[in-house]
């Protein structure tokens, strides 16, 4: 196999005279260095690139969606470019609010807020609530009869459409725990029910049919659909969802935001929709933009069976492997041109044979313990659905710009630990 390909780097990466991957002008090996390892690399200019390129098909309608990765800073950077931020709970809410972003920038989404969470939107005055249940109608209906002001909401519904991904993370089929469903009559009863409703203004329609799409097709069959509901109820605004798909390993191709957002336009165009049209991405922002730094710590060799390179994290920086699949590819960034011979498994440091990270990796043969080994594409639900399994620290994030590292999030400690501990 060969070096790791370029495009699955971020897109400043480059690599240095003596081998070493460069990201954001700055050594990947002397970032782990000074950081340690397990670390997030970003590269800064390549988050902000996809954040200006998604505001200039999207205008203010490009809404950056925060599950995919979401500290302060990244939160702010979104913000500063031009994007909305979406928010799916209320820990989401309070990181972006406790950044700066204004609350009428924030989209509050979610199939099952609570009051308190409602609560905690509406006091803050977050731009746009998307319904999901009839419950939610009660739930606001009874916040603003305490006196909170009527929110602007949108309509989550399902549009019946079956998008190509895994089954976790396809939501646009009728059997779905998101939104109300159009092919049973759910979604107009909603639309009633809102615009009956002194306590909310709906101006418009959501649908997310799932994420890490390849085919810009699906969603443009989701907008036909959409467009038939939609365009009866003259409402201003129609947001299509995330989930544009990222290249992982080597063979993928992902349509760019520009390409997908194309495809949008036309198929917009086609239905006649006349609303202004909002997206939604999280993984297309952010995923391509990280790497994961790690150290070998042991490598077995099986004979006849396979050889294990085990690395200082694993499920509880990137679960992605274990509960979707998810392939990735790996490198050793200190010499990141070289040829990789060797098939290895790549796998954590947790206590159960599940915690993979790479089952076939393709590595140099002369990879030895102490080595660094970087898996790419780990911008996008990574560090945002970590976990501190068997009491593993979660990993430092640093955004490298310019030859510059900013740390972002801190390595934790053994104290944070037991932050919530009360013995
Ligand atoms: N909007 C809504 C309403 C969503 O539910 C999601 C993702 C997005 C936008 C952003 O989708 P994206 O552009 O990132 O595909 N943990 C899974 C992905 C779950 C996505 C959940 N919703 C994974 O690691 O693949």
């Amino acid at each position: 196999m060969s070096a790791i390909p370029s495009y699955l780097l971020p897109d400043t990466s480059s690599v240095g005279p003596d081998g070493h991957l460069i990201v954001g002008g700055c050594d990947t090996v002397a970032l782990a260095a000074e950081f340690g390892t397990p670390l997030f690399v970003y590269d800064e200019e390549h988050l902000r690139a996809r954040c200006r390129e998604a505001v200039a098909a999207f205008g203010s309608y490009a809404t950056y969606a925060t599950k995919a990765f979401l500290c302060t800073a990244m939160a702010r950077l979104a913000y500063e470019e031009g994007m909305a931020l979406d928010v799916a709970t209320g820990g989401e809410l309070h990181i972006c609010l406790s950044a700066g972003v204004p609350a009428d920038r924030l989209v509050f989404h979610g199939n099952n807020k609570s009051s308190a969470e409602l609560r905690q939107a509406l006091t803050a005055g977050v731009g746009r609530i998307m319904v999901d249940s009839f419950e939610e109608f009660d739930r606001i209906e009874n916040l603003v009869a305490e006196g909170l002001n009527p929110p602007s909401v949108l309509l989550r519904v399902t549009p019946g459409v079956e998008a190509h991904t895994h089954e976790y993370i396809a939501t646009g089929q009728d059997d779905s725990k998101f939104g109300f469903t159009v092919s049973t009559g759910l979604a107009h009863q909603a639309v009633e029910r809102a615009e009956k409703s002194d306590s909310m203004n709906l101006i418009g329609i959501h649908a997310h049919i799932g994420s890490q799409v390849f085919r810009a097709e699906s969603f443009a069959q989701a907008v036909k659909v959409l467009g038939e509901f939609t365009s009866p109820l003259g409402l201003r605004e129609l947001v299509v969802g995330g989930g544009l798909g990222v290249a992982y390993v080597e063979g993928e191709h992902a349509p760019t935001i520009t390409e997908w957002a194309n495809v949008l336009h036309n198929a917009v165009d086609e239905a006649g929709i006349t609303a202004s049209i909002g997206i939604e991405p999280g993984r297309s922002i952010t995923g391509a933009a990280a790497v994961t730094v790690y150290t070998v710590g042991t490598i077995k060799h099986l004979e006849g069976i396979r050889t294990y390179v085990a690395v200082d994290g694993g499920m509880s920086d990137n679960p992605r492997p274990v509960l979707y699949g998810s392939g990735y590819e790996a490198f050793l960034p200190a010499r990141a041109s070289a040829e990789r011979d060797l098939t290895a498994r790549i796998v954590g440091k947790h206590c159960e044979s599940g915690d993979l990270l790479v089952r076939e990796a393709s590595l140099p043969s002369d990879v030895a313990v102490g080595d660094l080994l970087a898996t790419p594409v780990t911008g996008a639900y990574g560090h945002s659905m970590g976990s501190n399994y068997n009491k593993v620290l979660r990993p430092p994030v640093v955004f490298c710009r310019d030859g510059d590292a900013r740390l972002v999030v801190r390595r934790e400690t053994y104290d944070d630990l037991l932050g919530t501990d009360l013995g």
